[in-house]
């Protein structure tokens, strides 16, 4: 069987490596797996959420996956919170994960930062709810960009060592889906900083809600050294910038970068990066006016992940239940 499991955090506008480096595989791989989407709510509150916003930003990323093509009756689209056995299952990874095992997480040392005393017991465990999401539903196959590698890392020894907890071959271990050829995209302002919604600067980013004018003018903002695009992809060797976006031309372009060069090697800047917005532009402005649509009927939305949630709790549930025997609890669960 092959199932993919993915997931996004309703945190703020999705920005163009959120879109690269995940959703564009997400709608790519629909037509030959079975596909579970969710909006990770229970992942968002790690870090202090204002109330109104999170159901908002829950329905605004659901918004922009639609748009940009999940197709709501063959994938499964919901958020995490509507579906207990993910919390559930996170608890005994948190029995089963070794403390030597998350303080090498990366993740949480970036976010944390220098104020780790203060930060939230969930912040530190995001990584054993984030296995839980995946293995709830058995999921084979996870696409995601490259930042979450040792996540999905973390995910399997949790799968090997619950396997070898209770002697049997229970879970799957998830292969990760790194895809495409922008896996990392970097910020526009600091090409060695990748892309994030928590860059202070909204010119290191372009989100899915940001309109022509917008594009044109964070990209021609955008860091780049003197130099003209080499014809080879050597010649990008120690130009950051440069790698980053001709690395996102070819993602959104669907080409590879030796194509781009081909075209592009031995022209500056000023002419690559209004080709490079126009490329943006083209692609993105369906996806925003389609999103804008979505959010004028925000009950639609809800409906939409109500049905995922069902279909997800119809998977999850009998599968904790077998967890739940393993373990040696006793009764059914009543979520
Ligand atoms: P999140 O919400 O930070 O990002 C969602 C997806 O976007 C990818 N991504 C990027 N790809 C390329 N370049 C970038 N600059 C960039 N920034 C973000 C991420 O790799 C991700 O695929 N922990 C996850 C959400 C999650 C999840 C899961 C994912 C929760 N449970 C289970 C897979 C499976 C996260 O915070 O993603």
């Amino acid at each position: 069987m092959r199932r993919i499991f993915s997931g996004i955090q309703p945190t703020g506008n999705l920005h163009l490596g959120n879109y690269l480096g995940a959703i564009q595989n997400w709608v790519k791989l629909q037509d030959d797996f079975e596909c579970i989407y969710c909006v990770v709510d229970l992942h968002a509150i790690t870090v202090p959420q204002d109330p109104v916003e999170l159901t908002k930003s829950t329905r605004e990323v659901a918004a922009s996956v639609l748009a940009a093509g999940i197709n709501p009756e063959t994938s499964i689209l919901f958020n995490q919170s509507q579906v207990p056995q993910h919390a559930e299952l996170a608890w005994i990874f948190n029995c089963v994960a070794r403390l030597g095992w998350l303080n090498r997480m990366t993740q949480f040392k970036e976010k944390a930062g220098k104020n780790r005393e203060n930060a939230t017991v969930g912040l530190y465990a995001y990584p054993t709810l984030m296995a839980a999401d995946i293995l709830a539903y058995k999921a084979t196959h996870v696409p995601v960009g490259d930042d979450q590698k040792q996540h999905l890392e973390l995910t399997r020894d949790i799968a090997q060592a619950f396997n070898a907890m209770y002697g049997e071959e229970f879970f799957p271990l998830p292969e990760p889906q790194i895809l495409g050829k922008a896996t990392r995209v970097m910020s526009l302002r600091d090409g060695n900083a990748k892309m994030s919604k928590s860059d202070p600067s909204e010119y290191s980013r372009i989100t899915m809600t940001d309109d022509a004018d917008a594009i044109m003018t964070k990209i021609k903002k955008a860091k780049t050294d003197p130099e003209p695009l080499p014809s080879e992809a050597d010649g990008l060797e120690g130009r950051p910038e440069a790698r980053n976006l001709v690395s996102i031309y070819a993602a959104l372009a669907e080409c590879s970068v030796d194509d781009v060069l081909a075209e592009y090697g031995g022209q500056g800047f000023g002419v690559f990066k209004p080709a490079l917005a126009e490329v943006a532009i083209a692609k993105l402005a369906p996806i925003t006016d389609q999103m804008n649509v979505y959010m004028q009927d925000p009950q639609q939305i809800d409906a939409i992940l109500k049905d995922g949630a069902e279909r997800a709790h119809a998977i999850a549930q009998p599968i904790m239940g077998d967890i739940r025997r393993l373990t040696g609890f006793l009764g059914a669960s009543l979520g």
